[in-house]
């Protein structure tokens, strides 16, 4: 029997883009975030494989990145001013662009998951602070504390960064986290969970979490994550921009991706997204010298880069 259309799934993730070169990482480091991202495309991958929607591919993907001290989510988050953890994230289903995101949370150790909840489980988007984390008790979503969640140098990027008196992210080489996917039914999810910018004050929220902005998914045009200096990504409300450009001007994902990072350049931000359309088709566009990103599909091997002059 032969199919007219094959089933196609396509699952893209990042760890993060920022001052990412061969010299800034050393081998244990550039290993180490290789082999998370190998295991956030197989856990993502597993479930579109299986015939999985979209949405649960992109949470799978997300807590397996989440869970892993390479990057700059949950365990292995920055750290705020005061030395504690504040953690984004949010989740978005392009078949009815249903959306969850908590901002500032510190309870949940998989903040994706408790934005999964909030989605879900409540009539609400956005849940913040001490609220959001009584709701991830009442949800019963798996709790963490600093033990989990802190490391020790985390504590010295943000000894160092009080030091050097740069108040936005002395070491931009540990990102958010994300993941955008197309199941085999053409539906699109984007997640993206961060522990946002080191040093960060006042209650500081950043793109992530922000429906639109860094995390955006509508099946009539792409999924996106994004990564980066947060603030620019809301000014240019980089994922609508994105979806806006694919689905009323109909350009190609490369060509509006590009187009909408040229625009947080112009703005003097950096950093990058990652793109997929309900075809299966799928890219990354970036800024910055590196980026953590992965890419795992129905019809090819996974691919793994983190440098800009990787495939
Ligand atoms: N892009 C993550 C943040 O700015 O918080």
């Amino acid at each position: 029997m032969t199919t007219e259309h094959p089933p196609r799934w396509t699952l893209v993730i990042h760890g993060g883009a920022g001052i990412i070169t061969r010299g800034v990482l050393t081998p244990e480091q550039d290993a180490g975030a290789r082999a998370g991202l190998t295991r956030a495309l197989e856990a993502g991958g597993a479930v579109l494989a299986g015939g999985g929607a979209a949405i649960d591919a992109v949470e799978a993907a997300v807590r397996v990145l989440e869970d892993d001290a390479h990057f700059n989510s949950a365990r292995g988050a920055v750290l705020t001013f005061e030395g504690k953890v504040e953690l984004d994230a949010a989740i978005m289903d392009g078949r009815d662009r249903s959306a969850g995101a908590v901002a500032g949370v510190s309870a949940a150790r998989n903040p994706v998951t408790l934005a999964r909840a909030v989605k879900d489980c409540s009539p609400h988007v956005l849940l913040t602070g001490a609220g959001a984390d009584t709701f991830a008790r009442e949800q019963g979503v798996e709790q963490a504390g600093e033990d989990w969640f802190v490391i020790p140098e985390r504590r010295a990027q943000l000894a160092a960064m009080k030091e050097s008196e740069d108040w936005f992210d002395v070491d931009m080489k540990y990102g958010t986290v994300g993941a955008v996917a197309c199941d085999m039914n053409g539906h699109v999810a984007a997640a993206t969970s961060t522990g946002g910018v080191t040093g960060k004050r006042w209650g500081r929220v950043g793109d992530s979490p922000l429906i639109g902005a860094g995390t955006y998914a509508d099946d009539r045009a792409c999924a996106v994550s994004a990564t980066g200096s947060g603030e620019f990504f809301i000014r240019e409300s980089v994922g609508h921009e994105i979806g806006a450009r694919v689905r009323m001007l109909g350009e190609p994902l490369q060509v509006a991706a590009d187009a909408v990072m040229a625009g947080v350049a112009a703005l003097g931000g950096s950093g990058g997204v990652i793109v997929t359309g309900s075809a299966g088709e799928a890219v990354w566009s970036f800024t910055t010298k590196g980026m953590y990103r992965g890419q795992v599909s129905a019809d090819g091997e996974a691919k793994i880069a983190i440098y800009a002059d990787e495939g």
